[in-house]
């Protein structure tokens, strides 16, 4: 079997539904289920006897070693984590005792349970750690992507964070020999993300008739790929990745944030024509320019050349296919984004946009 942690998230519970459907493995999530993590995405698979789920926080070592004795997963894939940069500029302190301390006590409590696994055991497991291409900073418009080699900048309380438990992963491999793998990935999108997220809140916001909020000048670019084809990227490098090895996973989709807004205006104006008519006439009324991030990271792009040279992989979906998918689904399961949207993520919301008018 394998360990997902923070399964019950967006990548983490894609990836999930991913491996019961189409491998025949079993799968033990942990998850502390905080405000991103959420049942409901695990719902289709909760009576399928290959799943089995526990709550916990990835920070207590003792609850972690005894699942892994108990067990004796083949492989641990780390997703677990503090994953929004505008709230790690409003409360960064989450993102150290998760990113940083929780990383560091999953990989104290899996090279203790590695020590303890016999030699073909050990030449079997793997420790897959989940990062993001934020890590390496920001790049100008001319700039090549992101390889692998592209030394370490973060800007963010996030990717500082990030950029941090990627090194303890290293450090891990290179002093204690634990067969790590880690990847760096660009932007996801697609069925359950979190709609604090630019996507979904665009998709979200634009069918409640809300305004949809544009950072600065809306030119900031990212590199987005469809949430399932970096599940396979995931899938791969955990097959046949090679320990100890980086592993970039992007979309070749650069796309500017204001052309992702206007795509998903343009769709939901076929797809929904009541709400568009609500909006006068067309879903894009509704953009309104704020207040920038602070620090905002212009551009990211990831040269994923090495993943499809190595291992075979490259992106199935395109933008136009992938992006059709995800607000059809957004579409197609109102009761989510409802139930999410109670609560909390009200709160969220109002400390996040109250300062930023147009
Ligand atoms: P998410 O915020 O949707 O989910 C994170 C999950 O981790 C949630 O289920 C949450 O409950 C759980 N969690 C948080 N703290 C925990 C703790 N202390 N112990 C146990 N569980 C805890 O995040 P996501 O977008 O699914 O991202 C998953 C991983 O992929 C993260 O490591 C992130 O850095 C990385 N990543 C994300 C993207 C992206 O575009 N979303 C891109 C590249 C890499
Ligand atoms: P986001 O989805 O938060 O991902 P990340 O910051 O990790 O790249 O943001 C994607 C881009 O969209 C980023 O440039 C910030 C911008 N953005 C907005 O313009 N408005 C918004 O309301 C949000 C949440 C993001």
């Amino acid at each position: 079997m394998i360990l997902v942690t923070g399964g019950a998230g967006f990548i983490g519970s894609n990836f999930v539904l991913n491996w019961l459907e189409k491998r025949n493995e079993s799968v033990l999530v942990i998850d502390a289920l905080t405000y991103a993590g959420n049942l409901e995405n695990l719902k289709s698979v909760e009576n399928n006897k290959g799943f089995s789920f526990q709550q916990a926080d990835i920070n207590d070592q003792t609850v972690i070693e005894n699942l892994l004795s108990k067990n004796r997963p083949r492989a641990i894939i780390h997703f677990a984590a503090e994953s929004h940069v505008d709230r790690s500029i409003l409360g960064p302190e989450a993102f150290i005792q998760t990113n940083i301390n929780g990383t560091f006590r999953l990989l104290s409590c899996s090279l203790r349970y590695f020590e303890s696994l016999t030699a073909a055991e050990k030449s079997e497991f793997r420790f897959l750690h989940v990062s993001t291409d934020e890590v390496y900073g920001s790049l100008e418009p001319e700039d090549p992507p992101f390889s692998e080699t592209t030394p370490y900048a973060p800007n963010s309380p996030y990717s500082a964070s990030k950029a941090a438990s990627d090194h303890l992963v290293r450090a891990w491999h290179h002093t204690h020999g634990l067969p790590v793998l880690t990847t760096n990935c660009s932007n996801n999108y697609g069925p359950f993300q979190f709609p604090e997220k630019l996507i979904p809140l665009t998709i979200a916001n634009a069918l409640q008739g809300k305004a949809l909020p544009i950072y600065g000048n809306g030119l900031n670019i990212r590199d987005w790929l469809y949430v399932v084809d970096h599940c396979e990227g995931i899938a791969a490098v955990l097959a046949s990745g090679q320990p100890g090895e980086v592993y970039n996973i992007g979309g070749w989709n650069e796309m500017t944030n204001i052309d992702i807004v206007r795509t998903i205006c343009r769709l939901l104006d076929a797809k929904s024509p009541q709400t568009a008519k609500a909006a006068g006439g067309r879903h894009e009324n509704l953009i309104q320019f704020v207040k920038d991030r602070p620090g905002h990271d212009k551009r990211y792009a990831i040269n994923a050349t090495k993943i499809f040279n190595t291992l075979g992989w490259k992106p199935k979906e395109t933008f136009e296919s992938g992006i059709h998918k995800t607000i059809d689904w957004y579409l197609a399961n109102n009761d989510w984004v409802q139930h999410v949207q109670s609560g909390d993520y009200k709160n969220w919301i109002n400390k996040q946009y109250a300062s930023r008018s147009a």
